[in-house]
């Protein structure tokens, strides 16, 4: 590996606070308290697929039912519910209808200039539908890779259900790319359309999604890529490539309202979703139909037990996993009314939240620390200026989140009165691992408590041994669970070392490697300290540190670069840059901000470096390796401890100082 990662490992501040389990009213909760949750935690761990095999059953509509629960033959390539034969689309769909639910209102969409609109179980049914009859006229086939580049708008999970509905797994790719990153996407998936729209609007300037695509497919760089489907959202005018482009609205209306849900193998692909990881371009994380479809929605009902008039919302973006599993998919398997927001918070407009809130009388709310400690630092006075009393339960996604906001969060969004998940979890986990159940266990402030039912996870040493309680290590996790990745697409082997043989295998045994640090305490809480690779999280989202050196050196003048993350008080994590230069060329403030903009043009302004350091050299080992760990604690302003034995010239450490 490129650094070491344990150095990262170290002991947080003990938090001594504990909050009990909220009694939500209810006639019939999905977990209604202690002792329910202990029986079903129990009955998961004594007998794990036939566990598994009663929820698929009782929760998912099966053309053809499976006939087994799990293949772990050849791992770590596990197959679940193999022999089965289900659709997603139909289980976000058809089967509420088929339950009366047709007019019960699937999303609530809010857009950026304010404008609403409310879309039923019929309704997103027959959009769907035609969706999917048009994706089929443009030659869709099923097993056909689909991008998305889209704005929050519902054309978003109306496309990916469209996807799923004729077994075209989607890809669906973050609209704060840049043109360079959409293109590494296209030609990794091989996708045949892409899916977008004129522009979006993002904070207060409005984004050229359609000008992105344009570029990424010139020069036939992406040579499977036939059409290009385009959403009017913000009549920004767009150049129309005859015989590729064509309007949604021109595409989409005329279509029949019925198109067959395809039937599908459990193992069938449903979504390729990139991610960064710590050594070279994002990977392509795979996850297929029954297992994940089982996950979300066995997870989002667990979690948020939504009930049938309430409303939940998650502020996520379509383009992550959270979006996936928990705006869109997670929600509709349930029957749930799950809002979309097109906007985001922003000096302009800082009580947006708050005020929506309040309008739709949002019930369960879900999003980012970053999100929470921006709120603190501009002053309760905003939400306080608002009737948050729907509010009844909180949660929190995408990285440590600090017991400060954690006690905030609560006390000032939550009136002391609502419960706070903290949920961890990763792309590649497809749905939430560790997180409390508000019904039956106790919080405490920063820590995401307990794995859910049927997950085992532990906390190792390099060795692969458990650690002592209260001592750091990494999380693993010990057993395949339904909504696993199955692999990074193209790349088997790539997932392989990647998370299961990064660290020793105990006893033959296969563990699933998350990346992250955590710490588990003496009532078997789990503390997540953040990642221990070469991976930053800046605002909740992920980036890897190669992936930014591999930016900057793509711009002529940069010999070697080296980044880090560097703690933030808002962030989480801010990106610092060390960087060398070509012989003859100059340091200097313009080349600063040419950087800074270069970063921007090749992965997305979200990787945009917070500082770059000119250096003439940076620390190596005398292997070569860059030493990330020095690096690191000069960012952060503190002392270089540890040992620098390694070091190959003590001498290049006194000039960084400087
Ligand atoms: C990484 C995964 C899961 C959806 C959003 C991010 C960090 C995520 C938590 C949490 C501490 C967290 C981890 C993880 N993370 N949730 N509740 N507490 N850390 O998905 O982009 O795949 O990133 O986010 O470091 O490995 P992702």
């Amino acid at each position: 590996m490129g650094s070491e990662p344990s150095a990262r490992i170290e002991t947080v501040l003990q938090e001594e606070r504990v909050f009990e389990p909220s009694q939500f009213v209810r006639k019939e909760a999905s977990i209604s308290g202690i002792d329910h949750y202990l029986k079903i935690i129990d009955s998961a761990k004594a007998h794990p697929e036939r566990f598994w095999q009663e929820e698929a059953l009782k929760e998912l509509h099966w053309f053809k039912p499976f006939e087994s629960v799990l293949d772990w033959s050849n791992p770590p390539f596990a197959r679940w519910f193999d022999g089965g034969k289900t659709n997603v689309s139909y289980n976000c769909l058809d089967r509420h209808i088929n339950n009366g639910k047709g007019e019960k209102v699937a999303i609530i969409w809010e857009g950026e200039p304010g404008d609403v609109r409310r879309i039923t179980y019929k309704e997103l049914f027959e959009e769907v539908c035609k969706t999917a009859n048009a994706l089929k006229d443009l030659g869709i086939k099923k097993g056909d890779l689909v991008a998305l580049y889209m704005p929050m708008v519902p054309e978003a999970a109306i496309a990916m259900l469209a996807c799923a509905r004729i077994g075209a797994p989607h890809s669906v790719v973050f609209g704060g790319f840049s043109s360079e990153a959409l293109r590494d996407r296209l030609i990794d998936g091989q996708a045949k359309v892409v899916i977008t729209a004129d522009g979006g609007f993002r904070k207060d300037k409005i984004i050229s999604l359609k000008d992105a695509v344009d570029t990424a497919l010139e020069d036939n760089s992406c040579p499977t890529v036939k059409s290009v489907l385009v959403v009017k959202r913000t009549n920004e005018s767009v150049s129309f490539n005859a015989g590729r482009d064509y309007w949604w609205h021109e595409l989409i209306p005329s279509q029949s309202k019925e198109c067959p849900a395809e039937h599908m193998d459990s193992e069938d692909r449903l979504f390729v979703l990139y991610t960064s990881g710590s050594t070279g371009k994002p990977k392509g994380v795979v996850h297929t139909t029954s297992g994940y479809n089982l996950w979300a929605h066995l997870t989002f009902k667990w979690i948020f037990d939504v009930q049938d008039n309430e409303v939940y919302w998650c502020t996520a973006d379509v383009g992550w996993i959270t979006g996936h599993s928990y705006i869109v998919y997670g929600p509709l398997s349930n029957g749930s009314t799950t809002f979309m927001y097109e906007g985001v918070p922003r000096p302009s407009k800082p009580g947006a939240f708050w005020e929506i809130i309040q309008k739709h009388k949002i019930n369960i709310f879900y999003t980012a620390p970053t999100a929470i400690r921006a709120f603190m630092k501009s002053g309760r006075s905003i939400p306080d200026n608002y009737d948050l009393s729907s509010l009844r339960l909180l949660g929190t996604v995408g990285e440590p989140i600090n017991p400060e906001a954690w006690m905030w969060y609560r006390e000032v969004i939550g009136r002391d009165n609502c419960p706070i998940v903290d949920t961890w979890w990763q792309t590649e986990t497809g749905g939430v691992m560790i997180s409390p159940i508000p019904t039956a266990v106790s919080t405490k402030p920063g820590s995401a408590t307990m794995p859910l039912p049927g997950i085992e996870v532990d906390v190792v040493n390099a060795e692969g041994e458990s650690v002592e309680t209260d001592q750091g290590g990494y999380l693993v996790i010990k057993r395949p669970w339904p909504g696993m990745m199955r692999t990074i697409h193209g790349n088997s082997k790539r997932f392989r070392e990647t998370y299961w043989e990064y660290l020793k295998p105990r006893d033959g045994e296969l563990v699933y490697f998350a990346g992250d640090g955590a710490r588990r305490d003496k009532d078997g809480y789990y503390w997540i300290m953040g990642r221990v690779d070469d991976v930053i999280n800046v605002s909740g989202h992920r980036l890897g540190t190669m992936e930014i050196e591999s930016a900057l050196v793509s711009h002529p003048f940069v010999a070697e670069a080296a980044v880090v993350g560097r703690p933030d008080e808002l962030k989480g994590e801010a990106i610092v840059a060390f960087v060398t230069l070509e012989s003859g060329k100059e340091f200097s403030e313009d080349l600063l901000i040419i950087l800074k903009s270069h970063v921007v043009q090749e992965i997305g302004a979200i990787a945009r470096p917070e500082e770059i350091r000119f250096t003439n050299a940076l620390p190596k080992t005398r292997s070569g390796k860059i030493m990330r760990r020095l690096l690191r604690s000069l960012a952060s302003g503190e002392e270089v401890k540890g040992d620098t034995s390694t070091l190959e010239d003590r001498n290049v450490l006194d000039e960084l100082r400087k």
